[in-house]
């Protein structure tokens, strides 16, 4: 289980805080970013740390976290996303909303609740369509951005600006007081970007250590400890047979957050949907030969790298989202799970249905059909990534 080479961060990674230099007992010389201090700083303090709060800090400590400084996605960012690659994406979503809509909730107030909304993109290509295509259904449509960063919330507003009186914003489900809603709750590529535990496989004594972060030599080093006693409960569970053969120090992440999360979306949700779109495996896929370091990744200019400890703060770190895990959560919330497709085949069966009321939908030209080919197409993103749609 011995997890390589020890990583270090780089020279210059300041963001133009404060920079901070010292020297080690082996006379190594670094200079660190502010980030990366903050989390030594509590590594002294509390002995290593899971790393779950690792990617937490590296991703949303504020003001220093990668999310709340780095606005840009797509090609001037570090990787795409469906949103960054145009405004068909929403447009498509916004049609199968208002089928939706028309189907479940024909009459009265709806409201539509976007998770992880980043820079405001996809909400407002959402509201360009609804207001050209259906202004009787934006007329009755409440729209809730759920972002608890006021830094990325200001990004949100600009981006919005020319629609805030038909949005509003909440910190959190609870803050948001939606408690019986009628309409959608949705997001996409936000459930990857959820802090994970990370586990390895001891075949020796047949259980799972937790991944620690701690500092040695002044740099961020791995540790591995039991997992902590509260989210044991969410271990994956090895039958007899895959545990004889499960390789020493094979690696997956749980993340009981995000199923936490669905199941209060699920609760809130009187009449509609609730649907996510992302990369991530069902329960036998995880064990698969290919996957033994499983699959935490970070970005940086549209490369993957496995380096996760290095630069926090100045890269991505994502992993796969356990779509088993989040179907029983909506299901034990009394949902039903309507499928979990390939986005090439959801988004193929909404233009398919775009064709014959080609009247509420945008002509099509060369880079419309570009953009289609990139969200659909196999080797793009059509294969990658799934979605989710539960309904009550
Ligand atoms: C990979 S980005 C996707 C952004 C956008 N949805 C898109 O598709 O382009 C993940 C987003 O999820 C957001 N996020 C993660 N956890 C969150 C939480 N608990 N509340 C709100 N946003 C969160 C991050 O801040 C980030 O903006």
């Amino acid at each position: 289980m011995d997890e390589g080479p020890l990583f270090r961060p780089k020279i210059g990674l300041d963001h133009g805080t404060v920079t901070h230099k010292i020297t080690t007992g082996k006379k190594m010389e670094c200079t660190f970013n502010a980030l990366t201090r903050q989390i030594q700083e509590e590594i002294r303090l509390r002995g290593p740390i899971s790393f779950a709060r690792f990617m937490e800090l590296a991703l949303y400590a504020p003001g220093l976290g990668y999310y709340e400084r780095r606005r840009e996605i797509g090609r001037g960012g570090d990787f795409f996303t469906s949103v960054s690659v145009g405004p068909l994406f929403g447009q498509l979503l916004a049609f199968q909303f208002a089928q939706w809509m028309d189907a479940d909730c024909p009459n009265g107030g709806i409201q539509f609740l976007e998770a992880g909304p980043h820079n405001g993109m996809l909400a407002s290509d959402i509201l360009a369509w609804t207001s050209r295509h259906r202004p009787d259904l934006l007329a009755r449509l409440e729209y809730c951005l759920l972002e608890a960063s006021p830094a990325r919330r200001a990004w949100q507003e600009e981006t919005l600006r020319s629609w805030l009186p038909n949005v509003r914003w909440a910190s959190s489900m609870e803050a948001c007081g939606w408690r019986q809603m009628n309409g959608i709750i949705f997001s996409n590529e936000f459930l990857d970007a959820w802090p994970v535990h990370r586990l390895a496989w001891c075949a020796a004594r047949r259980q799972w250590q937790e991944a620690c972060v701690t500092v040695e030599d002044a740099v961020f080093a791995w540790a591995w400890r039991p997992p902590a006693a509260e989210w044991t409960g969410h271990l994956p569970q090895v039958p007899a047979e895959l545990a004889e053969v499960l390789p020493d120090g094979f690696k997956v992440e749980v993340c009981p957050a995000a199923a936490a999360w669905w199941r209060a979306a699920a609760s809130s949700l009187r009449r509609g949907k609730l649907l996510t779109m992302d990369y991530g495996l069902t329960d036998g896929e995880w064990f698969q030969p290919g996957r033994a370091q499983g699959t935490l990744r970070a970005f940086t200019r549209h490369h993957a790298s496995a380096d996760l400890l290095s630069q926090p703060g100045e890269q991505d770190l994502t992993a796969h989202v356990n779509f088993s895990a989040l179907m029983e959560a909506g299901q034990a919330a009394g949902l039903r799970t309507e499928g979990l497709a390939p986005q090439s085949k959801f988004l193929t069966e909404i233009l398919a249905r775009t064709r014959l009321a080609p009247e509420s939908f945008e002509p099509w030209n060369e880079k419309r059909t570009r953009q289609f080919q990139t969200l659909a197409h196999p080797e793009h993103l059509g294969h990658k990534f799934q979605v989710l749609v539960q309904a009550r």
